[in-house]
């Protein structure tokens, strides 16, 4: 039997026009009610990952028209300055959305920060309000990268009502919401994670498999089901002796390699999921700001 292999999920791609969508609800907003969506991002040290999130954040925010600020705390900054920082944001009519940048130094406790942060404003959809939020069917923010999975999923497999979608991760940030969106979408959900006995098993059930776990390429070729989805949502980086002595390389959850054999969707990675995160974030940015000023949220950005 020949397999034919999988179609790439490029999310490079998909996050442009993304971007240029937003680009315009925030022109109409502009336009027509006088509104500018304002993102203020937060980052306190100098951890090089976080650095680069950042300033990418910023400078997609100002490229889609909204209005940017950007925090840059020292790395002794006490709990009490940062939450008087998100306080004053809190309270600031010029800004929709607030992003404190974890992980956070050791000196500060990321859940005083994260509930602090006014569920209005809360564009990471970390705050209990919003979760609940989410859980429920309510408009407001919805988890940055869970959200990107859901639009590369609705557009390139198109309906999901029905399907088995194995979600691997339990985390509040991906797994959780993930599970939670899915299931919005009339999929028959498994949370699988750590402690699941035979992870191979479960997978090779799923008709969907988000791969959200951290751990280079655990999830292996033949655990997935013929013509399945795969959405790797892992940023692993790993030695790459062949590009050079001490050089590294990203790559994801599942052996993509292997799995493009099989499955019929897959994201690579990079350019699949990463893309789509701070496109997201900048969704939820035009959320936010129209639901404080009493407006619908596009129709579009929200699942
Ligand atoms: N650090 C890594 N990912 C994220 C994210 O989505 N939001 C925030 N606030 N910090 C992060």
């Amino acid at each position: 039997m020949t397999a034919t292999a999988a179609q790439i999920i490029d999310g490079k791609s998909y996050a442009e026009g993304l971007r240029a969508r937003i680009a315009g609800h925030v022109a109409r907003l502009k336009a027509e009610h006088g509104v500018t969506p304002g993102l203020a991002v937060v980052i306190v040290g100098h951890d090089p990952a976080s650095e680069i999130y950042v300033a990418n954040k910023a400078r997609q925010t100002v490229e889609a028209g909204m209005h940017s600020e950007k925090y840059e705390l020292p790395e002794t900054t006490s709990e009490g300055e940062l939450l008087a920082l998100v306080d004053r944001l809190n309270g600031d009519p010029n800004i929709h959305g607030i992003l404190v940048q974890l992980p956070l130094p050791r000196q500060i406790d990321p859940t005083r920060v994260i509930l602090a942060i006014s569920p209005d404003k809360d564009v990471d959809c970390f705050t209990p309000a919003s979760v609940g939020k989410l859980q429920i069917g309510l408009p407001g923010p919805v988890s940055c990268t869970p959200l990107g999975c859901l639009m590369l999923l609705r557009d390139f497999v198109g309906n999901l009502a029905g399907k088995h979608a194995v979600v691997v991760g339990r985390s509040n940030l991906v797994g959780k919401p993930m599970a939670q969106l899915l299931l919005r979408e009339n999929c028959t959900v498994t949370i699988a994670h750590s402690r699941t006995a035979d992870l191979p098993g479960i997978v090779r059930q799923a008709d969907i498999v988000v791969a959200a776990v951290g751990r280079p390429h655990i999830i292996k070729g033949d655990w997935i089901k013929p013509g399945a989805a795969v959405i790797d949502v892992g940023v692993n980086r790993v030695p790459a002796p062949d590009k050079g002595k001490g050089k590294t390389r990203l790559v994801g959850d599942v052996d993509t390699q292997a799995a493009r054999e099989v499955a019929g969707w897959i994201t690579p990675v990079p350019g699949g999921v990463g893309p789509m995160t701070i496109a997201c974030l900048l969704a939820n940015t035009v959320t936010t700001a129209s639901l404080i000023n009493g407006l619908p949220p596009p129709r579009d950005l929200t699942p």
